[in-house]
């Protein structure tokens, strides 16, 4: 496996690997980031991951500084993956001088992680279009767990028309239901037995759904009520359609998705529930236009 530390190292690679598969990453990588390399593999292209940890989408007082990088390991996991290259560009390579230009994004990105978070998604999409530049990648992949910031990438690559096909890995899961992620490694022993917590309250929600209970902001209370009892602060649980927009009764799939605090830790998990609810999860196997 190739790491290139730099812009002028990618363009060279890309001279000779002009097509590849995307996974975009901030690095201390878990098995959801390892599957997406799987899926991946699946084109028959090479892989190329990027790690890069964004300040441009961490706002002031957030995890930043303490985001844990582990750039060896995260290399092993890479190689032992089957990926071909891994990007992993300097500050100064990404940002050589201020970024005063950026993706503005839709309303949305103010709705639900984007109203705790904000200015969260325009630096995540501007990093990713960024990153888009410089990869020229026919596909990438992004997670399902992080599922308003893989809308919001859909939605962008639609809109500004960029030849590059956007796939979705499900969430991968601890046994206990908990949704790997790289913040996990700042619970506690004892808020890491708590943390599955929110898988469960979200997935009561999409069991009710799917069974056709449609009283949304009663089945939002109680998973909130669950939370609160049990020491979590809540930011939101919110019912949805698969776009984000908002449910009405006659729908019949959904995402329920929430995001709360078990002590300093922000975690966020969504459930799909209805008909269609495994359509795009997983990959079976990626099919591009030749
Ligand atoms: O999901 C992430 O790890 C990041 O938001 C991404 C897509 C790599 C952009 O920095």
């Amino acid at each position: 496996m190739q790491i290139l530390k730099s812009s002028a190292e990618l363009a060279l690679w890309k001279a000779a690997q002009p097509d590849c598969a995307f996974v975009p990453t901030m690095g201390n990588l878990h098995q959801g980031h390892i599957s997406l390399v799987e899926q991946a593999r699946l084109a028959g292209l090479p892989v190329l991951a990027s790690i890069f940890v964004n300040p441009l989408q961490f706002g002031a007082g957030e995890d930043f500084e303490r985001y844990p990088r582990t750039f060896e390991a995260d290399c092993e996991k890479l190689q032992a993956a089957g990926c071909a290259a891994v990007f992993a560009p300097a500050l100064e390579d990404m940002y050589p001088q201020p970024q005063t230009y950026f993706v503005e994004p839709p309303a949305m990105a103010s709705e639900l992680c984007g109203q705790f978070r904000p200015g969260h998604f325009r630096g995540m999409l501007t990093v990713v279009l960024k990153l888009f530049n410089l990869v020229e990648p026919r596909a990438a992949l992004f997670g399902k767990k992080d599922y308003q910031q893989l809308a919001l990438i859909r939605g962008m690559v639609e809109q500004l028309n960029l030849p590059i096909e956007i796939r979705a890995g499900g969430t991968v899961r601890a046994e206990d239901g908990l949704a790997l992620s790289s913040r996990n490694g700042y619970l506690s022993d004892a808020e890491r037995r708590e943390a599955p917590r929110l898988y469960q309250n979200l997935k009561l929600i999409a069991d009710a759904l799917a069974l056709g209970r449609r009283d949304f902001e009663e089945l939002e209370v109680q998973a909130l009520d669950a939370l609160y009892r049990h020491g979590w602060k809540v930011d939101y649980v919110s019912i949805r359609r698969p776009d984000l927009s908002l449910p009405a009764e006659t729908d019949a799939n959904f995402v329920v998705l929430g995001a709360a605090w078990l002590g300093r830790t922000r975690l966020i998990d969504n459930v799909e529930a209805g008909r269609d609810q495994d359509s795009g999860a997983r990959i079976q196997g990626l099919c591009f236009a030749p």
